[in-house]
C-alpha cells in the first residue's frame, strides 16, 4: 500500500492545512473544492501559511515553492481517480460526506484508501456507502495542521490492520504523532474538548466573567496557548456547533448540547476568525 499521491476533498481551514502538510512532506497532492472561488481562497490560504512558515524559519523559500508546485487544485472529483489515498475534509454533515465517498468509490480503483478528517461523525457509517469498508479509516488532524503534532487514527468496525498500518505510516511521514481510537463520537480529543468549550460559552452567557477574563483565566491559570473563546473563534463557531450537535445526537448527553448563544452566532454568521467576527473581531492582519 505505497502512498505517493494524495487527494484532499475540501480546501477550507482543515483541507488547505492537510494539503499543505502533505505537499511539504513530498507528496503530490490534488485538492478539490466545489467552486473556482473557494478553490482560489483555499490555495491562497496554503500560500499564506507557507510564507508564515518561511518567516518563522520552518522551511526554506525554495522548499515552499517546491511544495506549492506539488499541489494541483481542481473542482472535479474525476481528477482524484488516480491517487493512492483520499482524505476528505468537507463540512460535518453525514449525507454530504456519504455522497462524496459514494461518488469517489465509483471513480477510484479498489486499492485507493479512503480517509475522513471528520471530528465527530461515524467512520463505519461513512464507509457503509462504499465497496471498501476494509480500506476506510478516520484520520483526524488538528488546526493549524502544519503546526499541530497529533493525528487521531480511527478504526471503523470493518477497517483491517493493513489499512491502519498504512494510515499510521502516512501520518508519521508528515511528522505527526499517532493515537488510535475506536469509532466513538468525538474520538479522544473532541470527547474532552467539546464540553469544555461549550461550558466556556455557558459561563459567558451566565455572566460569570467577561470573555477576556474567561480566556485570560484559562491561558494564564492553566497554561493553555489560547483561552476557550479565542479557540472557538480559531476553530470556527459553526464547525464546533456542528460537532457538538453530532455528538449530542449520538450521546443524548446535555454536556454536548450547544448553548443558545452559540446557535445564534452561527445563524448570524459570526463564525469566528474566518468570518472576521466571532467572540472577538479580526482585521485582515489578524
Ligand atoms: N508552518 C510551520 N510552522 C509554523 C507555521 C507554519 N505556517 N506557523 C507557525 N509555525 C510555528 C512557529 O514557528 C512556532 O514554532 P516554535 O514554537 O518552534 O517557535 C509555532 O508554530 C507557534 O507559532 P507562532 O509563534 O506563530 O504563534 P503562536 O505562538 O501564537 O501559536 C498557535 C499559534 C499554534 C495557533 C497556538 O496559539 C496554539 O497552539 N493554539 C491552540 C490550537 C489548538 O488547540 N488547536 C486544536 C483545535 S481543535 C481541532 O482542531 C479539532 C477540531 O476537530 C475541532
Amino acid at each position: 500500500m505505497g502512498i505517493t499521491r494524495v487527494g484532499v476533498v475540501g480546501c477550507g481551514l482543515m483541507g488547505s492545512g492537510i494539503a499543505e502538510a502533505c505537499a511539504r512532506s513530498g507528496y503530490a497532492v490534488v485538492v478539490r473544492e466545489v467552486s473556482e472561488e473557494l478553490l482560489a481562497k483555499g490555495l491562497a490560504r496554503v500560500e499564506q501559511s507557507m510564507q508564515r512558515g518561511v518567516q518563522r524559519g520552518k522551511l526554506a523559500s525554495d522548499e515552499a515553492r517546491a511544495a506549492r508546485a506539488r499541489i494541483t487544485g481542481t473542482t472535479r472529483l474525476d481528477d482524484l481517480a488516480e491517487v493512492d489515498l483520499i482524505i476528505e475534509a468537507v463540512v460535518e454533515n453525514m449525507p454530504l460526506k456519504q455522497e462524496v465517498f459514494r461518488e469517489l468509490d465509483r471513480r477510484c480503483p479498489p486499492s485507493t484508501i479512503f480517509a475522513s478528517n471528520t471530528s465527530s461523525l461515524s467512520i463505519t457509517e461513512m464507509a457503509s456507502v462504499t465497496s471498501r469498508r476494509d480500506r476506510f479509516l478516520g484520520m483526524h488532524f488538528f488546526n493549524p495542521v502544519p503546526v499541530m503534532k497529533l493525528v487521531e487514527l480511527v478504526r471503523g468496525l470493518q477497517t483491517v490492520d493493513p489499512t491502519m498500518t498504512a494510515g499510521r505510516r502516512f501520518a508519521e511521514s508528515l511528522g505527526k504523532t499517532v493515537v488510535v481510537c475506536k469509532d466513538s463520537p468525538g474520538f479522544i480529543v473532541n470527547f474532552l474538548l467539546v464540553p469544555y468549550l461549550l461550558d466556556a460559552v455557558r459561563a459567558l452567557e451566565k455572566g460569570v466573567a467577561t470573555k477576556e477574563d474567561i480566556d485570560a483565566a484559562v491561558q494564564l491559570g492553566l497554561a493553555h496557548p489560547m483561552g476557550p473563546l479565542t479557540l472557538l473563534d480559531y476553530v470556527g463557531i459553526d464547525t464546533t456547533y456542528y460537532i457538538a450537535e453530532a455528538m449530542f445526537q449520538e450521546f443524548k448527553d446535555p454536556r454536548y448540547a450547544a448553548p443558545p448563544l452559540m446557535k445564534q452566532m452561527v445563524l448570524a454568521g459570526l463564525h469566528g476568525r474566518k468570518s472576521g467576527r466571532g467572540f472577538y473581531e479580526y482585521t485582515k492582519e489578524g
